[in-house]
């Protein structure tokens, strides 16, 4: 009995050498942690991104299921990044049809298949829409001892971040710009753990159908330089812009780990590609905006003021028409008014012919603190809050909406099915609500005429309000009807408007909520929500 037990156990070990040995090669066998990259033309370029085995990318415009051999192109590594221990493959396609939906799989050095994955091009005509999701700071919170010391609302700061992930695969954006802070790294966490998680949850955005979203990338200050470059293949100076829907939109990606104004090489880039898009010239953009991790001025407890890029980055976003920023960083959330940078440089002022700051950066990450809350918000900011968050962004020639989506009912938000360039948000997604409305609507100026769009970017304070608010319009305004309802419609007051301020008596309105209805002479509608406290 004794030498039958010996045996067994010596069987028991060879079968469990033999599988360890074959997990082994299944392990290195297999591709996963799947991402797409835009580096370069979204009309016509791609970068697929994989962990694991090498492998060629099997593609083509129709759907051939797992049948690698019945793609008609096939693309190779191109590039391997190596960081925190991951080694990723990078295929870089090219000459890719614009507006289109490609299909591929990824068949590996061992002769196995991918599952069937696919992606939409973006356009080269600027007559197309775009709709993108724009947000970052997914990390995880600090711990100690296994305790989490730093505020994850829902016990886990990760279980947001998928959350989010999960809203990306329903809302099916064009694509996705991922404002930095990704993972902790620091000295007392895993880093290659915590990147394998990202790259895992990342998983969570692919769509029930298989379309995965390309992303763009910012740095953050918890990346090392060059990470976005190794796990992502973003350009390696990891600042660079892109153009989207052959001119609708120049999107810039700048690196706040660079000093704004000593990082000579990233400030003449920039200031470079911005004369080479100059405003009026032949190669102007019907948009730009751009995008940094660290906020200029944050609205988190504690942050305030970036002076670097106040003095070298602010100024020229207003010289060169840039007309939104998305920031990141503080982990909390806000949106402002058209605002400008001040006199003295040392904060921003509303003005209707500014920028719109978005941000700073809720995909998950540890909750923190307004650093003007209540009564002392700032003026230019018109709304904010703490809460997990990113913002969806639908451009058009004629105008750019900015919905910002809470991260909450994310199991019974319904996935969108819809591949055309410029998706709306499902409708049941939640959007965040505060009394200034749900929505923030820029118009392109460039192109209105004022008779068309004169209206369209007033710009209303207090609000919520006491006694009086004030509705300033871009211009002079004629016989503009101007009417209070109560949220129930009940009509508070009525008046002719022509001038381009204008003071609305609230003392004989009805408490709560209340409406602003602005009648332009051609019969065209726009209302203002009011709060009157
Ligand atoms: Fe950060």
């Amino acid at each position: 009995m004794k030498q039958k037990h010996y045996l067994n156990r010596t069987t028991i070990l060879l079968i469990t050498t033999f599988l360890l040995c074959c997990a082994h090669i299944t392990l290195y066998a297999n591709t996963g942690q799947y991402t797409l990259t835009f580096r370069d033309d979204p009309a016509s370029t791609i970068v697929i991104g994989w962990s694991g085995d090498e492998g060629t990318v099997h593609y083509g415009t129709v759907d051939e299921g797992t049948n690698h051999t019945a793609y008609p192109l096939t693309h190779g590594v191109d590039r391997i990044g190596n960081a925190h221990g991951h080694n990723r493959k990078f295929a870089r396609l090219t000459g890719l049809t614009p507006n289109t939906m490609y299909y591929f799989v990824i068949y590996d050095i061992v002769g196995q298949v991918s599952a069937r994955y696919k992606f939409r091009t973006l356009s080269d005509n600027p007559n197309d829409p775009v709709s993108y999701i724009t947000g970052g700071d997914s990390r995880d919170g600090f711990k100690v001892f296994g305790l989490y010391v730093e505020d994850c609302p829902s016990g886990n700061c990760l279980d947001k971040r998928r959350e989010g992930n999960i809203l990306v695969s329903k809302i099916r954006p064009d694509f996705v710009a991922f404002n930095g802070d990704f993972v902790m790294n620091q000295i007392t966490s895993n880093t290659f753990n915590e990147w394998d998680q990202w790259l895992n949850d990342w998983q969570l955005t692919i769509s029930s159908d298989g379309r995965m979203y390309p992303t763009m990338h910012t740095q953050g200050n918890h990346e090392n330089n060059q990470d976005n470059f190794h796990m992502f293949d973003v350009p390696e100076e990891e600042y660079y812009a892109l153009n989207v829907n052959g001119g609708l939109l120049r999107l810039y990606f700048l690196n706040s780990e660079m000093n704004a104004c000593t990082g000579t090489n990233q400030l003449l880039w920039f200031q470079n590609d911005l004369n080479m898009h100059a405003t009026g010239g032949a190669t102007e953009p019907f948009w730009k905006f751009a995008q940094y991790h660290i906020s200029t001025f944050s609205m988190g407890n504690g942050y305030g003021l970036v002076q670097e890029q106040m003095d070298c980055w602010v100024n020229l976003f207003e010289q060169h028409n840039i007309r939104m920023v998305s920031e990141s960083h503080s982990h909390v959330t806000k949106w402002t008014y058209p605002c400008k940078a001040n006199a003295t440089k040392t904060d921003f002022v509303p003005d209707p012919d500014g920028i719109v700051y978005i941000g700073e950066g809720q995909w998950g990450a540890p909750h923190r603190e307004l650093d003007f809350p209540g009564a002392d918000k700032k003026p230019y900011v018109r709304d904010q809050g703490v809460f997990d968050s990113f913002f969806f962004v639908k451009v058009n020639q004629d105008s750019t909406t900015i919905q910002c989506v809470k991260f909450e009912n994310v199991n019974a938000v319904t996935e969108n099915t819809g591949d055309n360039l410029g998706g709306n948000l499902p409708n049941n997604a939640t959007v965040w609500s505060p009394a200034s409305g749900d929505m923030i609507i820029i118009k392109n100026t460039t192109l209105s005429t004022p008779d068309e769009n004169d209206l369209n970017n007033i710009h209303v304070f207090p609000n919520p309000a006491i006694d009086e608010v004030v509705l300033e319009f871009p211009q002079e305004v004629s016989n503009v009807k101007v009417e209070l309802y109560s949220s129930l419609g009940k009509l508070c007051s009525s008046e002719i408007v022509s001038t381009k301020s204008h003071t609305v008596d609230l003392t004989a309105a009805c408490s709560g909520v209340n409406y602003i209805y602005i009648t332009e002479e051609d019969g065209s509608v726009q209302s203002i929500k009011i709060i009157k406290e």
